[in-house]
């Protein structure tokens, strides 16, 4: 089991959850790093920083690092590559850099994403041919080229869409029905949620080294979701249901798939499963709450 682990970018959305998940183990001394929220108990870092990153990966020696530190901002990078670039490649850089640079091979569990793929035709496994076409797909891709060829131990996730309360889609969606106001969801994008409580317990078992991941044969990727296909508003209809909402709050409406960023079909199937399952029997659902 790893006893030190360090999440890089523990202040975002996925490394709230992470801190407390792999917090629980007591004998592990867990490092977590912010950039622009300050955080009480996280450490300062800016991945831009090569010096600053040596200096925390030789100061806590991590066993395992979570690597979640850049940006998800879709529109974003599409707009502004070159921040795309230096968040999402030459951070990832850096740190295969500081790692070299101290000799240390620590596992390492890089989050990457299902923007990969082309997102026509979704059904994505791993043997799925990659071809992204947005800024951010193609910055993950880069990423993932980088770290496979760096020959640090460790896990390229791609994960698909994470659902919790803590996440801005998720909570707009949850609040707008409890509050039963009217809203609009896309009926023409499908997608893959993971529900958070099956990702940490996912990430718990790589930091426990268990899983069967083989962890110290380079880097390998493994595709991770609750194995649903379903569209924004089908999902909403869902998340309805568990809350005893009436489905006629949801609006099915249609995005325009030629002039944004959205896919008509990101769905990604987890390891091991080869089809998707009916929406109707998602318990993972309950987790997300
Ligand atoms: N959420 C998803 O559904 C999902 C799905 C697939 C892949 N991913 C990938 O997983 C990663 C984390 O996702 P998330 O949802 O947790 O994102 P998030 O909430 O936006 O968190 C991003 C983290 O990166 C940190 N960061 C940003 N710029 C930095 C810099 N220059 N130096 C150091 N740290 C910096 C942020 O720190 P501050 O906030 O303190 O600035 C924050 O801790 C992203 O790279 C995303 O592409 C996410």
């Amino acid at each position: 089991m790893a006893d030190r682990v360090l999440i890089l970018g523990a202040s975002g959305f996925i490394g709230s959850y992470l801190r407390e998940s792999l917090g629980q183990v007591k004998q592990r001394v867990l490092t977590g790093t912010y950039h622009s929220h300050e955080t009480p108990g996280l450490v300062p870092l800016n991945v831009l920083d090569v010096h600053a990153m040596r200096e925390l990966i030789g100061e806590s020696q991590p066993q395992f690092v979570v690597f979640l530190a850049g940006t998800k901002d879709v529109e974003r990078c599409e707009k502004m590559p070159a921040y795309a670039l230096d968040l999402n490649v030459q951070a990832v850089r850096n740190y295969v850099e500081a790692c070299l640079s101290l000799k240390v091979r620590p596992v390492t569990l890089f989050f990457s994403t299902d923007y990969v793929f082309d997102g026509f035709d979704g059904h994505y496994s791993r043997s799925s041919c990659v071809g992204p076409r947005t800024v951010y797909g193609l910055t993950n891709l880069l990423a993932e080229r980088i770290l496979g060829r760096s020959n640090l131990p460790g896990v390229i996730l791609r994960v698909s869409a994470v659902m919790g309360r803590r996440g801005g889609f998720f909570r707009w969606l949850e609040t707008s029905l409890i509050a039963e106001e009217s809203i609009s969801l896309f009926d023409n994008t499908y997608f893959s949620p993971t529900s958070v409580g099956r990702l940490c317990r996912f990430v718990e078992n790589c930091a426990a080294g268990s899983g069967g991941l083989g962890l110290d044969a380079g880097m390998r990727i493994v595709h991770l979701s609750d194995a649903y296909r379903l569209t924004r508003y089908q999902f909403g209809c869902a998340v309805a249901g568990k809350l005893g909402k009436p489905l006629t709050l949801l609006q099915p409406s249609l995005a325009d798939l030629s002039t944004t960023t959205f896919q008509s079909d990101l769905s990604l199937l987890p390891d091991g499963v080869k089809a998707f399952r009916p929406s109707h029997q998602w318990d993972e659902l309950g987790e997300i709450f």
